[in-house]
């Protein structure tokens, strides 16, 4: 492990270990598309990637990312909140859905991931997952987006059925500031 190993490091790891060729995968805070490009070469040309995020700007350097990558067609990029995932997969269908909560990197520092939307979304996420499935999370917090996200997040992992899911919050405990937190749910 290397000095700047990461958080979307690690969940990078989660998602090599789970996905598989032909999954059907979501990236529910597409930003810049880093996950969604991973997740779009996990799958494989049978595979698909959807991909939400609220802003424009994030759609547009995503769909730039994958061209580059030549992964453009197997992600479908939706501009909406990730509270409204149910809408775009059915239950029991999603090898890995991934979270990165916080800004758009290079964006408006002003507009971030909120509780008020972000356990709802982690909630409704639950159902998609297939067995053995996984949700992938970053929680980004302190700065502009505070506490009160990460307070949720980390209340609501704690909370759910230890009979159908695993949750698994892990932390860089020798880093400075505020460093964030990785987590990760698993389906039985
Ligand atoms: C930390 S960034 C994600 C980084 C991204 N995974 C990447 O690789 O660049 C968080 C993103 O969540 C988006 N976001 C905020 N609220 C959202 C919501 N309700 N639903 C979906 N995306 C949201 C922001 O617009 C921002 O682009």
């Amino acid at each position: 492990m290397t000095e700047n190993f990461s958080a979307p490091q690690l969940a990078h790891r989660w998602m090599e270990h789970n996905v598989r060729p032909g999954d059907l995968c979501v990236d529910a805070t597409m930003g810049r598309g880093r996950d969604t490009a991973r997740l779009c070469r996990l799958v494989g040309e049978e595979g698909r990637v959807l991909a939400m995020d609220i802003q424009p700007e994030a759609l547009e350097s995503t769909r730039k990312l994958l061209e580059e990558e030549n992964t453009a067609g197997r992600a479908r990029l939706i501009l909406d909140g990730h509270q409204n995932i149910a809408s775009y997969a059915e239950p029991g269908s999603v090898s890995c859905i991934a979270y990165n909560f916080g800004w758009l990197p290079g964006g408006d520092h002003d507009i971030f991931t909120r509780a008020e939307t972000s356990v709802p979304a982690l909630e409704a996420s639950l159902a998609l997952l297939k067995p053995g499935g996984i949700i992938t999370l970053c929680v980004y917090y302190g700065r502009n987006n505070g506490y009160r996200e990460k307070d949720a997040i980390l209340d609501w992992l704690s909370g759910i059925d230890p009979d159908r899911y695993t949750a698994i919050v892990a932390s860089f405990c020798n880093r400075r500031g505020e460093p964030p937190i990785p987590a990760i749910v698993y389906r039985v």
